[in-house]
């Protein structure tokens, strides 16, 4: 990023070609992501987006559709003037993006668009489609000299998760779409990146001397990462059963919460020096293989059960999911870190649907005091401190540790400073993809993932995938609404520790 653009805050003419438009990403977050941005003045005036996907439909028609989404999604958040002044920035192109026809009437469609909107030339695409197409159509944009950019303009594409399904399809398809574009125009997304509370992370360890010299193996005890869902596969059991938790949440979104955590300090937060650094501790996981495996990582599969009073079906009962499936639905795991700093250190991974709560929450456990003045008194029995950092929902972070209670004698109990984001900030941090696009169009990388760091992901649960392929039967049953399966509190038990409980 050139100072011009940092002490500029909008971002620069643009076209944003949006592949995969009439899908529930586009709908959910990518349009939505658009509006905020212009809301808060941060898109420049010339700007325009290109909805393409096989349905057939109008501009009027598209531009009518995304009224109705946005009113049905934040009703009254689309005032008129906001209607007026927008949506003739919306247009759409129906194609089949397997066939090279679409691509010559998308060059013609953006050059048009370009001269009608002043776009400058720049253009993101935006891969919001089955993973199976981001090969072919990237291949296709450069056939079509698409995606090749000039000294007047820029080019990026935007490829949305999941990145490979192993170690192997990662490498295949980095250095596939590597052959049509340089790094620096390949945006990879992990939506948690976009959070608020992730960024913080860095913000948090980096910005304050007071963490620093306690973020070691010399105070701290363990780490523990939990990302809890409620909800089930809903109506995603098609995907879902290829996937399971394991490729679904841990090497992406978790192993980034732990790169955060774990890394040294970066030179800077630009997009280098920060990637660097996060490769680098995940470089450092120790893999898992065989024998390692079935002791350090517990799977299971949600059964029947309850949630808020309500009786929730299997997730073999669930729709596209086979009635044998062993798809695993949670996954925990024990992690170490070959480095200086995180040598002996565990980072306990836990990750499932249908559980008893919607948290995400990374707990920092300190060692206990080596020695204590306090043999007469209840200190004995007193838990560790714990930073707690709350990524979702009611975001905020918190310190526990022991202070007296008031009184005559001599108790102790354990109470926690809270910090809440609402308190603050009187808003909800937004949901991460208008940060994400923003810094797309600004060609600002630093929250997207690096060709290396998504092969580090997969590398680190190679063993683990390669375990469970020759052992599927490895499953335990959970009741929906649980805390998941026993084996996994074994898993911290038998180490002298427990998951933080949630009431
Ligand atoms: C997605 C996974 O990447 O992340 C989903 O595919 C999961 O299965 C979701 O539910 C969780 O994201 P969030 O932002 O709701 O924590």
């Amino acid at each position: 990023m050139t100072t011009a653009e940092k002490d500029h805050p909008q971002t620069g003419p643009f076209l944003g070609v949006i592949f995969g438009a009439s899908g529930d990403l586009a709908k959910r977050k990518l349009m939505p992501a658009i509006f905020n941005l212009s809301r808060d003045g941060l898109l420049d005036s010339s700007f325009a987006i290109l909805g393409v996907s096989r349905k057939e439909m109008t501009d009027e028609a598209f531009r009518k559709k995304i009224i109705a989404d946005m009113e049905e999604l934040a009703p009254g958040e689309l005032t008129e003037s906001m209607k007026e002044k927008l949506i003739p920035h919306f247009f759409y192109m129906s194609g089949d993006v397997t066939q090279a026809e679409t691509y010559e009437r998308l060059k013609a469609r953006m050059s048009e668009i370009n001269q009608q909107c002043g776009t400058g030339g720049n253009a993101f695409f935006y891969l919001a489609t089955a993973p199976t197409l981001f090969s072919p159509v990237i291949h296709a944009l450069g056939n079509e000299g698409l995606i090749a950019e000039t000294s007047d303009y820029w080019r990026r594409v935007v490829i949305e998760k999941p990145f490979g399904h192993d170690l192997g399809s990662a490498q295949q398809l980095n250095a596939d779409i590597q052959r049509e574009l340089g790094e620096d125009q390949i945006y990879r997304i992990d939506h948690y990146l976009g959070k608020e509370t992730v960024q913080n992370i860095a913000v948090l360890r980096f910005a304050n001397g007071m963490f620093q010299p306690f973020w070691s193996n010399l105070y701290i005890d363990h780490v523990q990462v939990t990302v809890a869902e409620t909800l089930g596969v809903e109506g995603r059991g098609g995907y879902y059963e290829h996937a399971g938790a394991l490729r679904d949440m841990i090497p992406n979104h978790i192993l980034q919460l732990l790169s955060l955590i774990a890394m040294e300090m970066p030179l800077s937060f630009g997009a280098d020096d920060m990637r660097n650094e996060q490769v680098k501790v995940l470089r450092a996981i120790r893999p898992l293989e065989g024998e390692d495996v079935t002791r350090n990582v517990i799977r299971g599969q949600y059964g029947p059960g309850t949630i808020d009073e309500k009786k929730l079906a299997a997730y073999r009962d669930e729709e596209n999911v086979n009635p044998e499936s062993l798809t695993e639905t949670y996954v925990a795991m024990r992690l170490a870190i070959d480095n200086q700093r995180w040598a002996g250190v565990p980072f306990y991974l836990r990750t499932g649907k249908r559980l008893a709560e919607r948290v995400t929450e990374i707990v920092v456990e300190f060692k206990k005091p080596p020695f204590t003045p306090f043999r007469e008194t209840t200190v004995e029995s007193l838990e560790p401190n714990q930073l707690i950092i709350r990524i979702q929902p009611d975001e905020g972070i918190s310190l526990r540790f022991v202070t007296k209670v008031p009184g005559t004698l001599l108790e102790l109990d354990e109470v926690d400073m809270e910090f809440r984001y609402a308190d603050y900030f009187g808003r909800a941090p937004a949901t991460g993809y208008d940060r994400l696009l923003y810094d797309c169009i600004r060609g600002e990388a630093t929250l997207f993932r690096r060709a290396d760091m998504v092969e580090a992901g997969w590398r680190a649960i190679a063993g683990i995938q390669a375990e469970w392929e020759v052992n599927p039967e490895s499953l335990t049953d959970y009741s929906s609404g649980s805390w998941g399966p026993a084996e996994a509190d074994a898993l911290l038990s038998r180490d002298g520790r427990q998951w933080r409980v949630y009431v």
